[in-house]
C-alpha cells in the first residue's frame, strides 16, 4: 500500500527475518562468502552497478549502513545517498568528486566557515579557484560565470546570517551552462526540502544535527543525482571515506521521529519568535518569518517547513552585557552543534563568521544564534525574558 514519509520513516529497516523492530548492527571487516567462485561473481555484480544486500569487505559498508542508504535515498528522492563519518566529510566527498584542477567554483559568501577553509585555503592549492558570490544577488553569481565553473555551491538558508536564495533560479543556470550544483541542506533536511528533486546534483547533510537528533553521534549523508554518481562513488571509493555500522544505527533510530521532531522544533521556534519579535531589545531576527521579506518569500517558494535555528542581531554598547544574557540563560546549553532535542545559544565573533564580503554588522550590533529545542516553549520564553534583562542597551 503506498504510504506517507511519516509511516515510512517508522516503517522501514524493521527486521521480519530476525523478528526485531530494529535492524541488526552488522559490525564486520571480513565479509565471508561460501567459495572464491561466489566471492568472485558477487564481486562482478557490485562492479556492473548492481544492487547489492551485502558487500565484499567492510569499507564498504554492511547491512546495517545499506538500510540506512535506503532510507534516505526514498526521503532524498535521489539516485543514491552515500555516508560519512561527519557531516564535513560530504563537504569535502561533494566538492572532491566534481572539482579538478583549473576548475573554478561559485560560492555563496555566506557558507559554513570550515567549507570557506577547504575552499579558499585547501584548493588554492591544488588549483582550483574559489569565486565567491552575493548571496542576496542572482545578477551577481550570473555575472561570475565563466568557462571554467565547474561548481556552483549554495548553503541554504547561509550559515549565521540566514540568507534564503531563489534555488530554482540557480539549479535552471546550472544546467544552462553545464556546470554542476551542489547544496548544503543541514538547516532544512529532506524533510522540508528536497534539493535532488529541484535539481541539484549534490545535496549534503550533516546527520550529526536533526537526522540523529539526539546530539550524541557524527555522521553527514551526501544525496546525489544520476550525473554525478559515477564521479562520487570514485571519490568515495579511493578516499576511504565510510560510516560506521554502530553510529548508522543510531541515524536509523533519530530518523524514526524526524518528522515529529521537526515539526515540534518548528512550533516552538514560531512560539518563541512570536514572543522575541515584541523584544525592544532585540533588533532583527534572522529567520523567515516576515511575510513581507525576500527571504521569507525565498523560503515558501520552496521550503514546507522551517527548523529550530535562528539568528538575533541586539544593539548594545556593552558586549559584556550581552555575554550575561547568554552565560544567564539555563534551558539553553552554551555550545555548537544544534538540530538535536535541546536548545543551545551561542555568540557569533568575527572569526566564527570567516571572511564575509557582502555581511557586516554594524557597530555595537551582536550576533547570537539560538537553536530552539524540544522542550516546553513556555519554559524558554520565560528564560529568555529572564535573562534579556541583563542587556545593557
Ligand atoms: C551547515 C553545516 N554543514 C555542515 C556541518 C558539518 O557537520 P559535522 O559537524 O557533522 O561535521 C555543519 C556543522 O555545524 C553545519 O552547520
Amino acid at each position: 500500500m503506498k504510504k506517507s514519509l511519516k509511516t515510512f520513516l517508522k516503517d522501514s529497516a524493521k527486521d521480519y527475518l530476525n523478528r526485531s523492530a530494529n535492524p541488526a548492527i552488522v559490525r564486520a571487516s571480513t565479509i565471508y562468502f561460501k567459495s572464491i567462485q561466489e566471492l568472485k561473481s558477487h564481486q562482478k555484480k557490485i562492479a556492473k552497478g548492481g544492487k547489492a544486500e551485502f558487500f565484499d569487505y567492510g569499507r564498504q559498508g554492511s547491512q546495517t549502513t545499506i538500510a540506512l542508504q535506503r532510507i534516505l535515498n526514498e526521503m532524498e528522492e535521489s539516485h543514491q545517498v552515500f555516508l560519512t563519518q561527519t557531516g564535513f566529510a560530504a563537504v569535502v566527498l561533494a566538492i572532491m568528486s566534481v572539482c579538478r584542477p583549473g576548475d573554478e567554483i561559485l560560492i555563496s559568501d555566506c557558507v559554513y566557515r570550515p567549507t570557506q577553509k577547504l575552499t579558499s585555503q585547501l584548493l588554492k592549492e591544488f588549483n582550483i579557484k574559489t569565486v565567491w558570490y552575493n548571496p542576496n544577488s542572482f545578477d551577481d553569481l550570473k555575472s561570475k560565470i565563466t568557462n571554467r565553473t565547474k561548481l556552483i555551491y549554495v548553503e541554504n538558508p547561509g550559515s549565521n546570517s540566514f540568507e534564503f536564495q531563489d534555488l530554482g533560479k540557480i539549479v535552471a543556470l546550472a544546467k544552462r551552462n553545464k556546470i554542476y550544483s551542489a547544496i548544503d541542506n543541514t538547516w532544512a533536511t529532506a524533510y522540508f526540502f528536497k534539493p535532488i528533486k529541484l535539481g541539484f546534483d549534490l545535496s549534503i547533510t550533516s546527520a550529526t544535527k536533526y537526522y540523529s537528533g539526539h546530539s550524541d553521534v557524527m555522521a553527514g549523508t551526501l544525496a546525489v543525482s544520476k550525473k554525478v554518481y559515477k564521479k562520487v562513488w570514485w571519490f568515495n571509493h579511493v578516499s576511504g571515506y565510510r560510516l560506521s555500522a554502530d553510529d548508522a544505527y543510531l541515524i536509523i533510530r533519530g530518523l524514526r521521529t524526524l518528522d515529529l521532531r521537526m515539526e515540534k522544533h518548528q512550533e516552538n521556534t514560531k512560539n518563541v519568535i512570536r514572543w522575541l519579535s515584541k523584544q525592544k531589545k532585540i533588533t532583527n531576527i534572522l529567520y523567515p518569518y516576515k511575510t513581507s521579506s525576500k527571504n521569507y518569500k525565498m523560503w515558501k517558494k520552496y521550503y514546507k517547513g522551517a527548523s529550530g535555528l535562528l539568528g538575533l542581531i541586539i544593539k548594545s554598547t556593552s558586549k559584556s552585557s550581552v555575554y550575561k544574557f547568554i552565560n544567564s540563560l539555563e534551558f539553553f546549553g552554551i555550545g555548537y552543534s544544534w538540530g538535536g532535542y535541546s536548545s543551545l545559544a551561542v555568540y557569533n565573533h568575527k572569526s566564527d563568521m570567516g571572511e564575509r564580503k557582502y555581511f557586516k554588522l554594524k557597530k555595537n550590533h551582536h550576533l547570537i544564534r539560538l537553536h530552539i529545542g524540544l522542550e516546553d516553549a513556555n519554559d524558554l520564553i520565560k528564560d529568555l525574558s529572564k535573562s534579556l534583562k541583563f542587556i545593557k542597551t
